[in-house]
């Protein structure tokens, strides 16, 4: 049995939220398609895992769909990323959107494995969107993951 539980995003796990998001993508800023959302205050979920907060997921709905901006696990294998985007999808539904869709890039090898098997296809690809995302983020590394060039925006989408 997995021993972990998900709990909203509120006004007592921002603070954490926003730590947790420096650390791993440098501010609480996501760019999305030209626009800059602060993920930390945005709508989300945390995962504790023995009592600690391990894992965040952040999303914001925008007419019939919803995007899914960050989704990140400390504890991996045990089935929090699951129940992470699990719990955007039910979040989603319950809002009436039609789909969930997110942004990757092309570095993020792990990412596409998992989206594509939970059951997102990717339908758009964006050449060098990186370089305009850096004039909002100007943090955003020019090496990403496994020492690959950052460049590519991966749009990836399902039906809800
Ligand atoms: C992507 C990410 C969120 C996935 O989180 P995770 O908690 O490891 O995901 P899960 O545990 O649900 O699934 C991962 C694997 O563990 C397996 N798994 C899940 N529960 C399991 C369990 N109880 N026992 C054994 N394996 C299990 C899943 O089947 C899956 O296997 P697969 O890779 O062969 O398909 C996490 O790896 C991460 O934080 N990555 C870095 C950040 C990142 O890239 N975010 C996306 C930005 S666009």
């Amino acid at each position: 049995m997995s021993a972990f539980r998900l709990q909203t995003l509120d006004s007592t796990t921002q603070p954490w939220a926003n730590q947790f998001l420096e650390r791993y993508w440098g501010s609480a800023a996501v760019v999305s398609r030209g626009q800059v959302y602060d993920a930390a205050t945005s709508p989300g979920f945390v995962a504790v895992y023995n009592n600690q907060p391990v894992g965040l997921v952040t999303y914001r709905i925008a007419g019939d769909a919803c995007e899914l901006m960050t989704i990140n696990s400390e504890v991996k294998g045990v089935g929090i990323g699951s129940g992470l985007m699990t719990a955007v999808a039910e979040a989603a539904r319950a809002a009436h959107c039609q789909r969930l869709w997110l942004i990757t890039t092309n570095d993020n090898l792990a990412g596409l494995r998992f989206y594509q098997k939970w059951g997102l296809r990717i339908t758009a690809v964006y050449p060098n969107a990186l370089e305009i995302s850096r004039q909002l983020k100007p943090g955003i590394p020019r090496i990403g993951l496994d020492g690959i060039p950052l460049r590519d925006e991966i749009v990836l989408e399902m039906a809800l």
